[in-house]
């Protein structure tokens, strides 16, 4: 395995391949937490691993130095994917001192017990030498955390960007060239949606400081190093931070008996009379991990329930919630579901869902008492047309 960066700057962190659950996102290709080690004058270490693979990580970083020479230990931010390792760093590494902003400092003690570290608190665009080599800091509040912050060494034009562009992605390989770009473009997507979607703006703010930077080579903490589609994933990011719409309508239900289920037949039926890509979602069946990925770049969408016990199907509603938190943007879209004796709860609370998420609603809801007459499956026909119709426009 190929882990050289670039000469004298080696990857020294962990492939997590069997991790599925990454607080609530569905990890199926697995994860890596990257660390990376810069041997100078002054050795660095850039980032931890999750505790629990700390002795694997030291294991690769003892393959390299010799621990009592690593000078700096660099936090770059503060959640335990990336700071779980840390209290054994700092034992192993008797002459080390951990680098982060005061935010980060201030995190990692309410995590762990800091007492005996030596500290060197550093701010936006203050800078270490290592000898050759330096290290400059640009600190980036919300992503993914208020402490995040960026690392970059300008003699080799490269950034140690933590979460920023990384992916949930366990691979022998290293690097963006060694696997196809349009799997870890999505595996990027997949992450941006399901991780960061609700800071696009902050995130528009870090990408035009990346943008003042020289950049050969894109370390994330996560996935694949990117050397080869820096252009790529910059294009992906510009797109994803402001939820560009495609021209995509997605229909996505929960149902109890099948009547919700045939209102959602038929408004895809009527999307797809449009030339528009229609994606059909049971939450039952679907993780909401793909289902927020999709949405990031739908143009429109369609969300419908029946009601129970006065509110949502259980599943629906613990979709909504993780896709409400995400805070998708740019959407149009309506709210439909079957009932019986209460117009309580199914598609009026879908539709109180979809305001809060800033979706711009094109109508009422559409709800049907028990099953679906014929005029009843037209109008969602309809309905379904008028998004297709919308979502046409963002055809390329
Ligand atoms: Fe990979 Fe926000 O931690």
């Amino acid at each position: 395995m190929n882990i050289e960066l670039k000469e004298g700057i080696n990857w020294v962190g962990y492939i997590d391949w069997t991790v599925r659950d990454f607080h609530g996102y569905k990890t199926e290709s697995g994860s890596t937490y990257n660390s990376y080690m810069i041997e100078d004058e002054q050795n660095a270490v850039i980032d931890g691993v999750k505790a629990q693979y700390a002795e694997y990580q030291i294991k690769r970083m003892a393959a390299r130095v010799g621990l009592e020479s690593i000078k700096y230990i660099v936090c770059n931010h503060a959640e335990p994917d990336h700071s779980g390792s840390l209290p054994e760093l700092m034992k192993v590494c008797p002459n080390a001192v951990m680098v982060c902003n005061a935010k980060c400092k201030d995190t990692l003690e309410k995590h762990f017990d800091t007492a005996d570290w030596e500290w060197q608190i550093v701010d936006d665009g203050d800078s270490i030498s290592l000898g050759k080599r330096t290290l400059t800091f640009l600190n980036t509040p919300m992503v993914h955390w208020p402490e995040s912050m960026f690392s970059y060494v300008p003699e080799e034009k490269l950034l140690f960007s933590m979460d920023a562009f990384g992916q949930h992605f366990a691979t022998a390989f290293r690097f963006d060239d060694e696997e196809p770009l349009d799997v870890i473009l999505q595996e990027a997507k997949a992450y941006y949606a399901n991780i960061v979607m609700l800071y696009g703006r902050p995130i528009s703010q870090t990408l035009k400081k990346a943008a003042e930077l020289e950049i050969e080579m894109i370390a994330p903490s996560h996935g694949v190093i990117w050397r080869s589609h820096i252009k790529e994933i910059l294009e992906g990011y510009q797109k994803w931070v402001v939820c560009k719409p495609e021209p995509k309508v997605i229909v996505m239900y929960a149902s109890m008996w099948g009547s919700t289920g045939k209102m959602a037949e038929a408004i895809l039926e009527g999307i797809q009379e449009y030339e528009v890509e229609a994606r059909f979602y049971s939450v039952d069946a679907t993780h909401s991990t793909t289902i927020a990925t999709e949405v990031l770049d739908c143009a429109a969408i369609a969300i419908g329930s029946p009601t129970l016990n006065n509110s949502l199907m259980p599943n629906m509603a613990g979709a909504l919630c993780y896709l409400g938190g995400l805070r998708p943007t740019n959407k149009k879209g309506f709210a439909f579901g079957s009932y019986g004796w209460s117009k309580r709860g199914g598609a009026s609370e879908v539709e109180d869902r979809m305001k809060e998420m800033k979706i711009e609603l094109t109508q009422e809801p559409i709800r049907s008492q028990y099953v679906p007459t014929p005029e009843l499956l037209e109008k969602c026909r309809e309905a379904g047309r008028e998004l297709g119709k919308y979502a046409e426009q963002y055809k390329h």
